[in-house]
């Protein structure tokens, strides 16, 4: 894939831990790519799937999910819940023609921004080594149902 590829990444972070993480990565200066654009989210349990559809149509090559590690989200099992749904929605981007490692699933604590800052780093490459996403879909009337379908699969 061309190296002028710049991928644009939607990343969904729980407050509670990895939105922590990128912070202190931050504050530690530890560099990584500036292609992803982060959302807050309370909990990683609060991922729909039809936002990642949404970020897909709207432009996203990628979407990156993080949250608390299994065992310590702050709403009990949440992220269990999205762990679920993020593996549901994987397996129904297939038919749609959009690799599905086009959307990962993270865990980092608070603690992690060393590991965050290196998870968003691998992802950005391997995004870019699967180049733009040209989903036909985008822009077009055509999503909506596709998100409906996707959030009676896996909502
Ligand atoms: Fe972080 Fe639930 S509070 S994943």
């Amino acid at each position: 894939m061309t190296k002028d590829f710049e991928p644009l990444i939607i990343g969904f972070t729980c407050n509670w831990c990895s939105y922590r993480a990128a912070d202190m990565a931050g504050t530690a200066r530890l560099k990584y790519p500036p292609n992803v654009r982060l959302i807050r989210l309370m909990c990683s349990g609060r991922i729909d799937p039809s936002f990642i559809l949404k970020a897909l149509a709207g432009g996203a090559d990628g979407v990156l999910i993080t949250g608390c590690h299994p065992g310590e989200c702050h709403y009990l099992e949440q992220n269990y819940k999205a762990l679920r749904r993020v593996k549901l929605l994987k397996r129904t981007l297939a038919p749609f023609g959009i690799n599905p490692d086009r959307v990962k699933l993270v865990w980092a604590s608070a603690a992690e921004g060393v590991k965050l800052a290196r998870e968003i780093g691998v992802f950005v490459e391997e995004i870019r080594e699967l180049g733009p996403l040209n989903w036909p879909a985008r822009s077009t009337p055509e999503i909506n149902p596709v998100v409906e379908e996707v959030e009676e699969v896996a909502g």
